[in-house]
């Protein structure tokens, strides 16, 4: 199963795939947990991170199209993975599929998590990462808005594309995206 989560900050990926790797024993690939790590080991892509994660803002496309291509490397994804937070401009996913394309083994759906923004404001406030604070969590959400969003037309093109309302019970909303995976994956 290869299968991207889609949603805005606060959306609910990261809670999801994990049940989703319980479920189907292939890993979650959050790109921003690697930028975490990377930031927590003061590694030179971590430093190079930093500030635009405190921001809110997108790390470069070539930082993070790098640790991706390094990460599906790696043997646990070869039976699949869930990409929670990649790709988030168009470049990205072009160079997704690019790199799939080398692999023959294509992307599959994406699954979107549609959450409303004060619903994402209350969550995050709740949780308090460091990059939770108000202004930076509406400036993730216009950046989602800015350079992510569009991605939901590029998929919905290529036929792989689907909306699940993310509000609610955790356990009602993995059986939505349960029914809501591509028939082959
Ligand atoms: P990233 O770590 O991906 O953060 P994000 O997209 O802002 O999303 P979150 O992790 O905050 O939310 P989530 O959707 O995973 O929701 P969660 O399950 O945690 O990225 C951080 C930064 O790294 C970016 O700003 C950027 O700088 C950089 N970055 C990362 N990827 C990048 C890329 N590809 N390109 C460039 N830069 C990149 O849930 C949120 C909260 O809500 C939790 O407390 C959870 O318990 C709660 N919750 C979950 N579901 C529900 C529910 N149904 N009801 C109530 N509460 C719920
Ligand atoms: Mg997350």
């Amino acid at each position: 199963m290869r299968i991207v989560l889609f949603g805005a900050p606060g959306s609910g990926k990261g809670t999801q795939a994990e049940k989703l790797v319980a479920d189907f024993g292939i890993p979650q690939v959050s790109t921003g947990d690697l930028l975490r790590a990377a930031v927590a080991a003061d590694s030179d892509l971590g430093r190079a991170a930093k500030a635009a994660m405190d921001a809110g803002e997108l790390v470069s496309d070539e930082v993070v199209i790098g640790m991706i291509r390094e990460r599906l490397a790696e043997p646990d994804a070869e039976n699949g993975f869930i990409l929670d937070g990649f790709p988030r401009s168009l470049p990205q996913a072009e160079a997704l599929d690019e790199l799939l394309a080398e692999l023959g083994r294509p992307l599959q759906g994406v699954i979107h998590l549609a959450v409303d923004n004060e619903e994402i404001v209350h969550r995050l406030l709740a949780r308090g990462r460091s990059d939770d604070k108000e202004e930076t969590i509406r400036n993730r959400l216009q950046v989602f808005d800015r350079q992510t969003q569009p991605l939901a037309d590029y998929y919905r093109r290529q036929g792989k594309f689907a909306d699940v309302v993310g509000e609610g019970d955790i356990g009602a909303i993995h059986e939505q995206i349960r029914r809501a995976l591509p028939s082959d994956a």
